[in-house]
This record gives C-alpha cells, structure tokens and sequence, in this order.
C-alpha cells in the first residue's frame, strides 16, 4: 500500500496554526497528527480538545489524533465529538489504559479508527490480546512528550517484527509510526514496514513543506 506521509502539528508554528495546516495540505500531507499531552502522563502540555473543534472548521486533512493523557476513556469521545467529520482516527497509549478493550470499542462504537501506541520499552507482546481489535498499531520511535528527539534506532526491528506479525495474520491493522523521523532517515522506517509516516520537525522546520514530502515520498517509494 501507499505510505502516508503524515505531519504532527507539534512542530507548527501554534500562533499561524490554521496557516500550517492548509501549507501542510496543499504540500500533500495525507493526514496531520496532533499530539495531545497533559503534562502527567508525558512531561508537555500541547493542545486540546477545543484546538480540534476549530481545526476541524478549516476543511483540514484527516485527523490522526494521538492522545498522549491518563484517563483517556474519559476523553476519547469529546474528542471525537469535537473533530467530527475531520477525525479519522483516535490513538490512545497502551500504558495509559486500564480497560483498554473498553477504550477501543467506544473509539470504534464512534466510527473511526481505533489506534494503540507503544512506547519504546512497551513490548510488542502487550498487543497480544487487543490485536485483533485494533486497526492500527504506532511505534513510538522517541520517548512520547516532545518533538525533534532522536529517532531510537533499535525500533527498526520491531517495526519489522510487526509487520511480519500482520502479513502473516489475517487481520491487517495499519502500523504508524511516530518520533524522529526525517528526510534523511524515513526510507530505514518504510522499508521496515511502517504504513502511515509521522514527522514533526522533520517538515515544519524546513523550508518549503512541498518540497520535502516530495523528497519523502520519493525516499519511501517502493520501499
Ligand atoms: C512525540 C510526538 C510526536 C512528535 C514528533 O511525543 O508524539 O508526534 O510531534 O515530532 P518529531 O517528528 O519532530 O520527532
Ligand atoms: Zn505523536
């Protein structure tokens, strides 16, 4: 399948966001990430729920919400409920659930995409029992909490090791994957599976958006 190339918001200039989002959209972007942080379960705090509901008014492109908060079953719908049409899918940190079946089904219940991200030490073996409920599965490749970190490079094998999994299972779940990634880097994290390509820094701090993800997606065809 066509690799998405998707930016986080993180690395936006915040006070031109609507701005952002529309050069990110005619550059190309398949989706944007927003990263939301509440200051407990990671240390940053980012954006919110009322940031969503006025993006969602700018005809963005689909919204990949990653959620990176305690508690969020208590919050998965308000955000749905305030992207709406815009929101395509809901991420929400494995480490951060307590009944995480509970969590993916009110996500899906909603009619979007239900993720689950896994922090660099979280094994892939923590899926085990909600793989088969999940459409879409994200390897953090930094610690979750701040952009421009550096991409951890021993989660190119699990990303391997996942996609192994899902080509040899009969449910396909999509795998993400988020934290570090650049022009010069992007082609290690395609050819080792990932579908969907998350980059903050990596296109909000070049020069022309459209021309670095052609550079991306050139980087990842075929991979
Ligand atoms: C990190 C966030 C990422 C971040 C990526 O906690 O989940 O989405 O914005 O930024 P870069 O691509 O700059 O590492
Ligand atoms: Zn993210």
């Amino acid at each position: 399948m066509k690799k998405l190339i998707v930016p986080s918001i993180l690395s936006a200039d915040f006070a031109r966001l609507g701005d952002e989002v529309r050069a990110v959209k005619d550059a190309g972007a398949d989706w944007i990430h927003v990263d939301v942080m509440d200051g407990h379960f990671v240390p940053n705090i980012s954006i919110g729920i009322p940031v969503v509901e006025s993006l969602a008014k700018s005809a963005p492109p689909p919204m990949d919400i990653h959620l990176m908060i305690d508690n969020p079953d208590e919050f998965v719908e308000k955000f749905i409920d305030a992207g709406g049409d815009a929101v395509r899918g809901v991420t929400v940190q494995i480490e951060t659930c307590k009944l995480l079946y509970s969590t993916i089904s009110a996500i899906k219940a909603r009619g979007v995409s239900a993720g689950i991200a896994l922090n660099p030490t979280t094994p892939l073996s923590a899926l085990e029992e909600v793989f088969e409920y999940v459409d879409m599965i994200l390897i953090m490749t930094v610690e979750p909490g701040f952009a421009g970190q550096k991409f951890i490079h021993s989660m190119v094998p699990k990303v391997r090791k996942l996609r192994d999994i899902i080509d040899r299972s009969e449910h396909k779940p999509l795998i993400e994957v988020d934290g570090g990634i650049k022009l010069d880097n992007i082609h290690v994290i395609a050819e080792a599976g990932a579908d969907a390509i998350v980059s903050g820094s990596g296109i909000f701090h070049t020069e022309s958006y459209a021309e670095t993800i052609s550079l991306m997606r050139k980087a990842v065809s075929g991979k």
